[in-house]
């Protein structure tokens, strides 16, 4: 950094006192912007611990596959006598379970789902479904898939050597194809290929 060299003829006589004030004013817009990180871990890592996120909820991993939402029979999607449309899904090492999941376009869908392992995430193609898959909690969110066709559905999360296996494919049908084949008390899935 302060390596000397020779002034050159012609030169201005203080140019390297110049790269060194330059010098200095960096490193400390380098100090403020770690002061700045610093602050920002301080301040959310404060906030979350005293204000949790709401609406935790939690499962048993030992008798998920047992009894309540996550057994076998109750997976895949689902809609409500409100009309709700609800996908639960498991995902295993290597895994998810359905394989194949059917949705419809243009109406909110809402994901619930959880691991019986490890760490495990899913993203559906480039739409904005996209989560982590915890064991003992249960993983929520909706959305709306604004139109039909098939999407890839990998895990995101290394979750062992079988990880880059790990993926299911999310049919996305038109609202009215869906709802001729949702049945009430009906879980709806599709064959993998
Ligand atoms: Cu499951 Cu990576």
């Amino acid at each position: 950094m302060s390596t000397m060299v020779p002034i050159a003829p012609g030169a201005e006589p203080d140019s390297h006192a110049t790269a060194i004030a330059a010098e200095r004013r960096w490193a400390w817009v380098v100090v403020a912007i770690m002061a700045l990180l610093v602050a920002m871990m301080v301040f959310t890592g404060l906030h979350w611990s005293a204000m949790p996120p709401s609406r935790v909820e939690t499962v048993d991993v030992k008798t998920l596959h047992l009894k309540g939402e996550f057994v076998e029979s109750n997976l895949g999607t689902s809609v409500g006598a409100d009309g709700k449309v609800t996908v639960r899904l498991v995902g295993q090492q290597y895994s998810f379970q359905p394989q194949c999941i059917v949705v419809p376009a243009g109406i909110p869908v809402t994901f619930r789902g959880t691991s019986t392992d490890t760490i495990h995430g899913f993203v559906v193609g480039r739409t904005n479904a996209n989560t982590m898959l915890i064991p003992a909690f249960v993983s929520t969110f909706t959305t709306t898939f604004p139109k039909a066709g098939e999407q890839l559905m990998p895990c995101h999360e290394y979750c062992g050597t079988g990880h880059e296996a790990m993926w299911a494919r999310v049919q996305v049908l038109p609202a009215a194809e869906f709802m001729a084949k949702a049945k009430p008390g009906e879980r709806l899935s599709c064959v993998p290929r």
